[in-house]
């Protein structure tokens, strides 16, 4: 009787203990493109994204969260928890004809969740890298992919152009696919739909989607430009219908959740990969700048979570949280280990966003610094750092800039345009900025002049930054990789 007992308690714990491996939540890791910190409903945008507004309403709005003013560097950072000065993608996007990626010398984040048992896949934009096969999404730990490699093509013939060079984006794994005529929400939503209805929900599912939404062009099918007629401005209106079809996206793909038993025990994360493009239809005010730059309006992302394992839920969270945080962060909150990577520049923040338990570990953002950007104005006798380099870094509330940001314009979206502030006066050698950000989001008083030990302070965090900094790569165009070589598709040419 006892043993038999025992034993109960035995497969008791047992069944426990494999229903407790079972009940790692599914990840669902949205990526917007372009999509500006003026461009979603809560924000108070005149876009209307149901979808998102109830997810993020329900979870956990991050409002101290920040991005990479550009595509490539952002899903650099997403992936490897690693800052651009560490991997050597300090300059600029990939673009298609460049030998150039993520290097490949420390695991990124689907080798890591493949480990700690999930089955990975990726639908939707790659953009870091694909010369050789060894950077593919399938050669680095995605077990299947379906999207484009790049980045700017037609939504509705996945066509890409770089000068001359013409061809298809589009692959399903490794072979290219046609599906000329399907607008590509429309078609990754279908295929992200695809990956969970064929899903074994013993194993939990790491699905990665990132959207070609609302990146330029501006293409969408009619219909989901009829409920923004009143918008006059075209191009507004246009973005606007094509945010919708993306939150329509993710609303269906949650209910293909739901149907499958899967949504209880899925931990949502969206993130824009960096400010809204003010010409292509998106907008940032109140921040300043856009896309592109070191302003809040390029770094001062959308993003939220949401789960009902999260202990925290309908509440906005002021900590602060880079997108390097990701890969630590899912990485830990599933049992993971980091084992194998390169030193990581991404917090653990776990604890800080699920319960609050722990306030962000993250003190300072390295928002980054590019050396091949050219210098502006003097440098400063007494700096540490060649301040007319193009850098910014993020200490507690302040930020310095050095060199040049990009546009510095406040630019409210085009209804709004009575609202514009005064021009800003053209200051052609100017190359430091110093801002409080958390009395001063929307960098309208630069103190620089009055708190120079703040500002010798940071360009002395910049200095020690760039000690660690490894050389930019950013090689030529090599002309192999001209899709006419190649059935008429980009992908591996070397
Ligand atoms: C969402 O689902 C509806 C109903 O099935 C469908 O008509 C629509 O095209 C879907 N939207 C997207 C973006 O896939």
């Amino acid at each position: 009787m006892k043993t038999l007992l025992s034993a109960a308690v035995l497969l008791a714990v047992l069944a426990c203990f494999i229903e407790g491996q079972a009940t790692k939540p599914h990840i669902l890791l949205v990526i917007a493109d372009d999509f500006g910190y003026n461009d979603i409903g809560y924000h108070g945008s005149e876009i209307k994204t149901p979808n998102l507004d109830k997810l993020a309403g329900e979870g956990i709005k991050l409002e101290n969260y920040y991005v990479q003013p550009i595509c490539t560097p952002t899903r650099s950072q997403l992936m490897s928890g690693r800052y651009q000065i560490h991997t050597g993608l300090q300059h600029g996007v990939i673009f298609p004809p460049q030998p150039n990626g993520l290097p490949l010398d420390s695991p990124i984040l689907p080798e890591k969740l493949k480990e700690a048992g999930y089955a990975t896949h990726a639908v939707g934009k790659w953009h870091l890298g694909f010369y050789k096969k060894e950077y593919l999404p399938t050669s680095r730990g995605f077990d299947s992919y379906f999207g484009y490699l790049s980045g700017a093509e037609d939504y509705f013939t996945h066509e890409r152009c770089f000068g001359k060079m013409c061809g298809t984006d589009l692959h399903d794994n490794t072979n290219p696919a046609s599906y000329s005529g399907q607008y590509s929400a429309q078609l990754f939503s279908h295929r992200a739909a695809d990956v969970v209805k064929n899903h074994n929900t013993n194993q939990p599912l790491f699905l990665y989607l990132p959207f070609q939404s609302v990146h330029a062009p501006l293409q969408v099918p009619e219909q989901y430009t009829k409920p923004y007629m009143h918008i006059k401005d075209v191009q507004r209106r246009t973005y606007a219908g094509m945010v919708s079809v993306m939150d329509e996206a993710v609303g269906n793909l949650t209910e293909v959740l739901k149907q499958k038993g899967m949504w209880d025990n899925t931990l949502m994360v969206f993130s824009t990969d960096n400010g809204g493009q003010i010409h292509a239809g998106g907008n940032n005010y109140p921040l300043r700048g856009w896309k592109n730059s070191l302003w809040e309006g390029g770094v001062h992302g959308v993003g939220f979570v949401h789960g009902q394992m999260l202990k925290r839920k309908g509440i906005v969270s002021r900590d602060l949280i880079h997108v390097s945080d990701w890969f630590p962060t899912l990485v830990s909150m599933v049992g993971g280990n980091l084992n194998g990577t390169q030193p990581l520049d991404g917090v653990d923040q776990w604890r800080t966003i699920n319960d609050g338990s722990t306030p962000s570990q993250r003190k300072s953002i390295l928002h980054n610094i590019d050396p091949l950007y050219p210098p502006v104005g003097q440098r400063l006798l007494s700096s540490p750092f060649d301040n007319r380099i193009r850098a910014a870094v993020r200490m507690g509330d302040w930020k310095l800039i050095t060199g040049f940001p990009g546009n510095g314009s406040w630019v409210p979206p085009p209804h709004m345009k009575s609202q514009e502030m005064p021009k800003i006066k053209n200051e052609a050698e100017k190359n430091i900025w110093l801002f409080n950000i958390t009395e001063d989001p929307n960098e309208h008083n630069d103190v620089s002049s009055t708190m120079q030990h703040v500002v010798m302070n940071m360009l002395e965090l910049l200095a020690q930054y760039n000690k660690t900094a490894v050389p930019c790569r950013y090689p030529n165009i090599d002309p192999r990789a001209d899709p006419k070589y190649h059935g008429g598709y980009w992908g591996p040419w070397e």
